[in-house]
Order: structure tokens, then C-alpha cells, then sequence
């Protein structure tokens, strides 16, 4: 696949089939994904891929805790400000309208938007996840490879025929994480993505992005 294709095709995919992912294909992203760059060439990136019944003893346990209203374990990093200042905060409105009106969601429908929101824990239907923890004492510029590490995945991923959906919504439940992966001592779990084979019959509304010249800012010769 084509290198713009692969970044254009690929978007928060939220509905999954229950399709098994041959082992080879997901070593294959993930060998290749460790060729992401970091700085000093830190690999910053502690990754760990989970199908079959630990993913499922995961989905289950987190169910149960969705199910009890149980509490979100503490914050070990701000997933965005408490104040999100202006243009983030139309961004993310925006967003949330695009996410929501798909599934025909009213604007203020609470309850709906968390029901919906709770198919996070069951990685949207997705037979494999991946996990991404960062090491506590490393900083922003670590986290920024992180990120860089995570769209390779994707990308790749998108190359083998198969979709994506990052998840900072898994580090609420991190102490359930934790239980299933075990972790060694301090590493903070960024993320979750779930992965797989896209479940077409899911409506969606592909996200928008901002005007081109609100992000980038050509300095002509
Ligand atoms: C670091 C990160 C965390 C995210 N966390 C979640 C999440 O917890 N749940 C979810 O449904 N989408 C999550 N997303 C997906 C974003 O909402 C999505 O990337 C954004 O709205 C842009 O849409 P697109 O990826 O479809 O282009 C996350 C994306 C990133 C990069």
C-alpha cells in the first residue's frame, strides 16, 4: 500500500470483526514498527500484544468494572488539560459531535454517549490489542516518540489490511491491565489499540481535520 494511502485510509475504527489476525502478520508490524525513530535512539516504547484469552480475561474483568460503575483507578497523567483553551476545545466538541450523531446520538444524551463510550473495554469487538507503557521517569520528548512509535503500528497495520483505534480510555482501568499483564515496577500504561479486521456495517463519520493553514505555517523564500 501506498504510503499516503495507508495514512489517509487509516482512522479511529470502532467497530471490529471477530476475524482471527494470523500471529505472523502482527509480528511482522510490530518487528518493522521497532524501526520508529526516538530520540538518541531511546525506543522509549514498551509494548505488549494480547489476543486470544488473556484479551479475553481482560475485556471480561474491565466489563465487570464498567458493569459496577466501579471507579476509574488514579491518574498517572492528564489525558488533556482541565482547561482546554481555544481551538482545542471546539476541536474536541467537534469531535464528539461527529463521534456521536453517527450512531444517531442526541447532543446531551448522556447516558447513550457512555454506553457507547463503554465499548472501549471490549476493544470494540477487536480479537487483538496491543499495550503501551512509557517508563515513569522519562519525559515529554519520550512520550512524543511513543507517539511516533504507535502511528508506525498503525500504518503497518494498515498495510496487512487491518484498522486501529488508540485508546487512552484503557488507562482508567490500568490496575485491571496491570493484573492481566504484569508489568514490571515502573512503567505508566499510556495506551491500548484495539486491532483488526473493521466491522463495515458500523456507521461512522470520518473526523474532520483544520483548515490547513491553522496547523502549518509555509515560510516561503
Ligand atoms: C493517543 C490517542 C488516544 C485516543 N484514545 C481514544 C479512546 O480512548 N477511545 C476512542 O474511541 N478513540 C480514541 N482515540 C481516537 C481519536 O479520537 C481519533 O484519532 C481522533 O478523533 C481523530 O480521528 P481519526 O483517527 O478517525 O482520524 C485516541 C487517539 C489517540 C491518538
Amino acid at each position: 500500500m501506498d504510503v499516503y494511502e495507508a495514512v489517509t485510509s487509516r482512522r479511529a475504527v470502532r467497530g471490529f470483526t471477530d476475524r482471527h489476525i494470523p500471529k505472523d502478520v502482527l509480528k511482522r508490524v510490530v518487528a518493522a514498527a521497532a524501526w520508529s525513530p526516538s530520540g538518541s535512539n531511546l525506543q522509549p516504547w514498551n509494548s505488549y500484544l494480547v489476543t486470544g484469552a488473556p484479551l479475553a480475561e481482560l475485556k471480561k474483568r474491565a466489563g465487570e468494572r464498567v458493569a459496577a460503575h466501579d471507579a476509574w483507578d488514579e491518574r498517572e497523567y492528564e489525558m488533556y488539560p482541565p482547561e482546554l483553551k481555544s481551538p482545542y476545545r471546539e476541536r474536541r466538541s467537534a469531535f464528539g459531535h461527529e463521534r456521536y450523531s453517527a450512531l444517531g446520538i442526541a447532543e446531551g444524551d448522556w447516558e447513550a454517549r457512555q454506553r457507547t463510550a463503554s465499548a472501549n473495554w471490549d476493544c470494540f469487538g477487536a480479537p487483538a490489542a496491543l499495550f503501551c507503557y512509557i517508563d515513569r521517569k522519562l519525559g515529554a520528548p519520550q512520550w512524543a516518540d511513543v507517539g511516533m512509535y504507535l502511528q508506525t503500528v498503525m500504518l503497518l497495520l494498515r498495510g496487512e489490511g487491518l484498522h486501529s483505534c488508540t485508546q487512552m480510555a484503557w488507562s482508567v482501568y490500568r490496575k485491571t491491565v496491570a493484573e492481566v499483564l504484569s508489568p514490571p515496577e515502573g512503567l505508566t500504561l499510556f495506551c491500548g489499540m484495539s486491532i483488526g479486521y473493521e466491522d463495515v456495517t458500523v456507521p461512522y463519520v470520518r473526523t474532520g481535520r483544520a483548515p490547513i493553514n491553522e496547523t502549518i505555517t509555509f515560510v516561503d523564500g
